[in-house]
């Protein structure tokens, strides 16, 4: 079998290994995908300042995510229906991230609960809220994730309605779920991944089912999930969220400088500048062109992460290089769940691992906390 050696390669392989519904499910942006795209192909837009016979030994790639120390600024964004690639995934990704030092966070949209990773792994990882209508539900989530002990909670706030996915409504993956024969087909001509799925127990959104009113089966929770996201979501909820919570809080879905100012009042210990890898407002920029502005507007204020498009650890290396403390991947580590679980995961951190350390190096550079504009030839167009 061709060795994996790029992100492309674990992409195809869970291409070829995952029901077509739930592969499209992580490979779906909104409407055109424009911006989907575009936060990929943007870091192409980014060129690099090769340096040369400067001393390239002793390397060092650890950092730190809001005061917590990590092997490279890297974490595990919070995915929904992250089990759908592979049996118990958000258990096995959260083992993995454990392993390779860097931060996992849970999706409230995960098929395994909050306590089913606490059980399963054995340092605190984090937790992403969604807020919810109900906000006596919302309350019991995060003193949920207060007592498995999750180490920061990441806000979402890009979500207070759910942007159109044309791949998932054709394939049936709205609410209700519209299932047919074709479906079973699918999962039918892929035996690796039910054989995987026939093993785990765990097939419902346990962190809503059997937790929200009304809400007891798959059926139910897809009706409440599509009129529980909060339109009415403001800047008073952060706070009320930040005062329940009571720990490090991590806003996501900042695009905008104005936006990042007013995340930047709340005191939050850090944003992540994120389209929501391109599955909300299609036709807004993408991360990394968002970045700069932000940088601008509140980078002396609070730490600033990026997620969206990140498919190397040279794009990580430009990330940083433009002023992001840390970085996410989402679809990244889904496809080296969707190939080969765990073990996906690892070649995924890996892979990513490698590309970084050795560009830094060709940057002429030993330590990943000293990269910035300097190593940077060109961005957007611009000479730096
Ligand atoms: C997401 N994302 C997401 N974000 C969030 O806050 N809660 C969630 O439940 C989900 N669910 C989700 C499902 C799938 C399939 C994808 C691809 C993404 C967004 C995610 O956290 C992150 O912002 C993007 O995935 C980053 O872009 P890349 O790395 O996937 O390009």
């Amino acid at each position: 079998m061709a060795p994996i050696l790029e992100i492309a390669d674990l992409k195809e392989r869970a291409r070829r290994r995952v029901p077509k519904m739930f592969f499209d499910y992580a490979d779906s942006g909104s409407w055109t995908e424009s911006t989907y795209q575009a936060n990929e192909s943007d870091y192409d837009q980014i060129t690099l300042r090769q340096r040369v016979a400067v001393d390239m030994t002793n390397r060092s790639l650890e950092a730190t995510m809001i005061g917590q120390p990590v092997s490279m600024p890297l974490a595990l964004a919070p995915v929904g229906f992250c089990g759908m690639q592979w049996a118990d995934g958000e258990i096995l990704a959260a083992q993995a991230a454990e392993a390779f030092g860097v931060p996992f966070t849970l999706s409230t949209m995960s098929i395994c609960s909050i306590e089913d990773v606490a059980e399963n792994t054995k340092k605190p990882f984090w937790f992403q809220l969604y807020v919810m209508r109900d906000r006596d539900f919302v309350g019991n989530l995060i003193d949920r994730a207060k007592a498995a002990g999750c180490a920061a909670l990441v806000l979402t706030l890009d979500l207070q309605i759910l942007g159109q996915r044309h791949k998932d409504l054709r394939n049936g993956l709205s609410a209700p779920p519209k299932f047919t024969p074709h479906h079973l087909w699918q999962i039918g001509t892929c035996p690796s991944w039910c054989l995987a799925m026939a093993k785990t127990k765990r097939r419902t959104f346990r962190n809503i089912v059997g937790h929200a009113k009304g809400v007891g089966d798959l059926s139910s929770l897809s009706s409440w999930t599509a009129e529980q996201f909060d339109p009415t979501l403001s800047w008073a909820d952060v706070e009320w969220i930040k005062e329940r919570w009571g720990g490090p809080v991590i806003l996501k879905g900042i695009l905008d400088a104005e936006d990042a100012q007013m995340a930047a009042k709340t005191g939050a210990d850090a944003i992540i500048v994120s389209n929501h890898g391109g599955r909300q407002l299609d036709g807004a920029p993408s991360s990394i062109r968002s970045l700069p502005a932000i940088i601008d507007a509140v980078g002396d204020k609070i730490e600033i992460h990026i997620d969206g498009g990140i498919r190397s650890g040279q794009d990580i290396l430009k990330a940083l290089c433009l002023g992001a403390t840390s970085t996410y991947v989402g679809r990244p580590y889904l496809y080296g769940l969707g190939t080969a679980g765990k073990a996906g995961v690892a070649r995924m951190f890996e892979i990513l691992k490698t590309e970084l350390d050795i560009t830094m190096a060709l940057c002429g550079e030993r330590d990943v906390k000293n990269l910035g504009r300097q190593n940077l030839h060109a961005a957007f167009g611009e000479k730096i």
